[in-house]
């Protein structure tokens, strides 16, 4: 019997703060992850400074490329591919990659892949979920997207749904910072949860007569800051666990009811979480339930692998290399790629 050949993909990602390479074997194994964060720098300011991220992947990027070479036991001639996020992200951060990946693969002359970051989100699955097959139903939640996707196959997908304002991640980071908890929110508030009472306060829930899959995630972002602020005039003191709580029920009770809607109306028996929200403990839990109440199997990554990294770009980088995708030397930073979209 002939063993088929092995595809190995280099994909480097740099679409936000985390300047990230990684090794992956035909799609789906891990063969090295390496990613350098920027958490710490960007913390002093509150959040991601675009410059200052850029000038962070210039220093750290070849480091990282040959750490996921070296990890991984492979020297470039190993390689088929080079995968690499080409966007959405910061336009900055997002030509460091794209830079380096079109260098890399014009110097060794292999074929170049361009990936989307959401795809790469979504294919995160993937890695540890290796009977993961599309069709299957996908909630993507980051610091910059909340999308209801239909995965249709791999590489593509219809939008059913998103956000008309603030990320289910951004939300959290703004609320994090607004209750004293500092950068990065979401786990921060994650944890600091643990100690609070989800039901303290009546905090609202957005839904659209129109669209009954879009989110919005602003008049709970405001809600919450009034509710504070209301506390500060009176003088009373709130409890930053109950706020915290209270806050992350809202974003996860909506969050699942539209996931869950979504699905019953498109028949879907599988449904995957993604995205750096897709690590909070409370919406797996929540979605755990309302997936195992449905019948529905329930996919999500670990940790490692929901937040910014190369591997799960080098997943969606292997369907689209499959598939035929190739990119030219004018490959460029797409800062609002739409997904789908080549
Ligand atoms: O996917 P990601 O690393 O970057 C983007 O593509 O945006 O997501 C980062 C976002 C941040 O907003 C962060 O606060 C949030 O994911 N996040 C969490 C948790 N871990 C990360 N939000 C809620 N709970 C968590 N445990
Ligand atoms: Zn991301």
């Amino acid at each position: 019997m002939s063993e088929e050949k092995e595809i190995l993909i280099l994909a480097i990602e740099s679409s936000c703060d985390e300047t990230a390479a990684a090794v992956v074997k035909n799609g789906r194994d891990v063969l090295s992850n390496v990613i350098s964060s920027q958490i710490d720098l960007h913390t002093l300011y509150g959040g991601v400074v675009p410059e200052i991220a850029s000038r962070k992947h210039i220093e750290k990027i070849n480091q990282v490329i040959q750490a996921a070479l070296d990890e991984a036991e492979v020297t470039l001639s190993d390689i088929d591919a080079i995968g690499v996020t080409y966007g959405p992200g910061l336009v900055g951060a997002l030509l460091v990659g794209t830079a380096s990946a079109k260098a890399i693969a014009y110097a060794s002359k292999k074929p170049l892949v361009g990936v989307h970051h959401i795809e790469g989100h979504i294919a995160a699955n993937f890695i540890e979920h290796k009977e993961l097959e599309p069709p299957f139903f996908s909630l993507v939640v980051s610091g910059g997207h909340t999308h209801l996707v239909r995965v249709n196959d791999y590489g593509r997908f219809d939008i059913i749904g998103r956000t008309r304002d603030d990320a289910a991640g951004e939300a959290f980071d703004k609320v994090a910072r607004a209750i004293g908890l500092g950068y990065p929110g979401g786990p921060k508030i994650d944890k600091v949860s643990k100690q609070g009472n989800p039901d303290a306060i009546a905090f609202p829930r957005a839904h659209m007569e129109d669209a009954p899959f879009d989110f919005s995630f602003s008049g709970l972002k405001s809600a919450v800051l009034n509710y504070i602020n209301g506390c500060r005039m009176k003088g009373e003191a709130y409890s930053q666990a109950d706020v915290a709580a209270s806050f992350q029920k809202a974003v996860t009770d909506v969050l699942v009811e539209h996931a869950m809607h979504a699905v019953e109306e498109y028949h879907m028996d599988k449904f995957a979480i993604a995205g750096g929200v897709a690590s909070n403990s409370a919406l797996r839990e929540a979605m755990a339930k309302a997936c195992a109440e449905r019948k529905i199997k329930f996919y999500y990554p670990s940790p490692v692998y929901c937040t910014d990294n190369a591997a799960m770009i080098g997943v969606a980088a292997y369907y689209e290399y499959r598939n035929g995708t190739r990119h030219g030397w004018n490959l460029n930073a797409v800062p609002n790629l739409k997904l789908g979209e080549r």
